[in-house]
């Protein structure tokens, strides 16, 4: 079969050739945005006196007939034809005869694929963002259901201080707001046309590339051919935004995964969104929530991958480049399928208050607040966390908490004690008075899941 561009050829590659080259494998995923290309090309085509109107409109009839195919999933690629571009083109020329050809004045497979991709990718961030929105909303509402919720708060692992559960969800929160910002921010970057760049230098047919870039919904065109044709920036910030995202998922999931232990138990994942064992019966596994982290490492491996096949590439085109689509699509794919399990996965767990509640009765994390309370009493913050320290030391070798000494025991430590220091040792009492900006209390969460609010409308 002769190939689209195989005048100056004398023979054909051997068939595991083409298939090595190909990349309809996988670039099939953007025929309709091929298609569209396309159509904005030969109406400007039109507009310019480059092509009669008669032929435009053939073309433009075989191009809908083709995106009505491609709609059904009824169009058949073919290897030989190497990619999305020429099995369209190709396609299009069997359909409507020699004046499909005429298709591709004053444009290049390179032009056109990098247009295909911002196409592609405009849309999908726009899908990207509607998710993150949709898990913000599910993280603020079992939020708002556990502000009294008292839960241990951790550094190092250990126990640090008690802290109201909304405020740990909310955290989340606000990772994927910065991670909205962040896929909002790159539209500005993806949304440039590289359309009538050409192979590299531009064309010498009067092309109008505002218009077709109009008619694509682009906002602005790149100002240099060789750039157009050579970016893939883009693609990297996409892939290095996804791997943040991935980071931020991927915490989570370790939580989830540590909450759901036995030793824990602060949560309980539920059924549809857990698996058994095959051999001991008694297993429930948060597949989910590991699946999501372990997808992590090949979300930054395609980060890694893209940027290391730019780094070597002389301007403009090179066939490397054809290696961006792959991870790019993973990557989607991945983000996508994550952002939605992790949404549901945490809209229907159980979060265990009562263990929540016994944990935090059963430790030191109101340590803090004891030296607080002697610093408030006149003490420098240095001495009364070396009491405070002492007081602990007691505790352990006694095998009790702060609030099962006797104010006799404590007083051994500083006469600065008195009977309210009970009331101040409560994990309540502890997280109630964190009403510093940001901070835990109870009140500063409701105003905190206020704000969160307003970032959703
Ligand atoms: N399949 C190619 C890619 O994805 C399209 C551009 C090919 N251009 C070329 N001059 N070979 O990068």
């Amino acid at each position: 079969m002769t190939k689209l561009w195989g005048g100056r050829f004398q023979k054909s590659a051997e068939s595991w050739v083409d298939e090595f080259g190909a990349s309809i494998g996988f670039d099939q995923q953007l025929v309709m945005e091929d298609i569209e290309g396309s159509l904005a090309h030969v109406t400007m085509l039109g507009a310019q006196g480059i092509l009669p109107q008669e032929d435009v409109e053939k073309i433009k009839w075989g191009l809908n007939e083709l995106r009505k195919k491609a709609e059904k999933g009824e169009l058949e690629y073919k290897v030989e034809n190497e990619d999305i571009h020429l099995n369209i083109e190709k396609m299009l020329i069997d359909l409507i005869g020699p004046v499909g050809g005429k298709l591709h004045t004053g444009r290049s497979r390179n032009d056109q694929v990098a247009t295909d991709m911002h196409l592609f990718l405009k849309k999908r961030v726009k899908e990207v963002v509607e998710l993150i929105e949709a898990f913000q909303k599910t993280i603020l509402e079992k939020a708002e259901q556990h502000i009294e919720t008292i839960a241990p708060g951790y550094t190092h692992m250990q126990r640090a201080q008690p802290i109201s559960f909304a405020h740990h969800l909310m955290a989340y929160f606000w990772m994927l707001e910065r991670d909205k910002e962040r896929f909002n921010q790159s539209l500005e970057r993806i949304d440039i046309s590289p359309l009538g760049a050409g192979a590299m230098a531009g064309t010498t047919f009067p092309i109008d590339r505002e218009m077709t870039a109009g008619l694509l919904g682009f906002s602005k065109i790149y100002e240099n051919s060789m750039d157009a044709v050579s970016d893939r920036d883009f693609i990297v910030e996409f892939l290095a935004n996804s791997a943040l995202l991935m980071t931020h998922l991927s915490r989570f999931a370790e939580e989830i995964i540590i909450w759901s232990t036995d030793e824990f138990k602060f949560i309980e994942l539920d059924d549809s969104f857990s698996t058994g064992s095959s051999i001991m019966p008694q297993k429930k596994n948060p597949d989910m929530a590991e699946l999501i982290r372990g997808k992590t490492g090949r979300v930054y491996g395609n980060l890694i991958g893209l940027l290391t096949v730019l780094k070597g590439t002389p301007l403009t085109y090179n066939k490397d480049m054809q290696e961006d689509k792959e991870g790019m699509f993973d990557t989607l794919q991945t983000i996508l399928g994550s952002l939605k399990i992790f949404e549901g996965m945490v809209r229907t767990m159980t979060v265990n208050t009562k263990r929540l509640n016994e944990a935090v009765h059963s430790d030191f994390s109101n340590a803090t607040e004891l030296a607080d309370y002697l610093a408030t009493k006149g003490m420098p913050f240095r001495k009364a966390h070396e009491v405070t320290g002492k007081l602990v030391f007691k505790c352990i070798q006694k095998g009790i908490y702060l609030k099962d000494l006797t104010l006799e025991e404590m007083k051994e430590e500083s006469e600065l004690i008195d009977e309210d220091v009970y009331e101040v040792l409560k994990p309540e009492a502890a997280v109630a008075r964190r009403l510093s900006q940001g901070g835990t209390g109870f009140e500063q969460v409701r105003k905190q899941i206020e704000k969160a609010k307003e970032c959703l409308k």
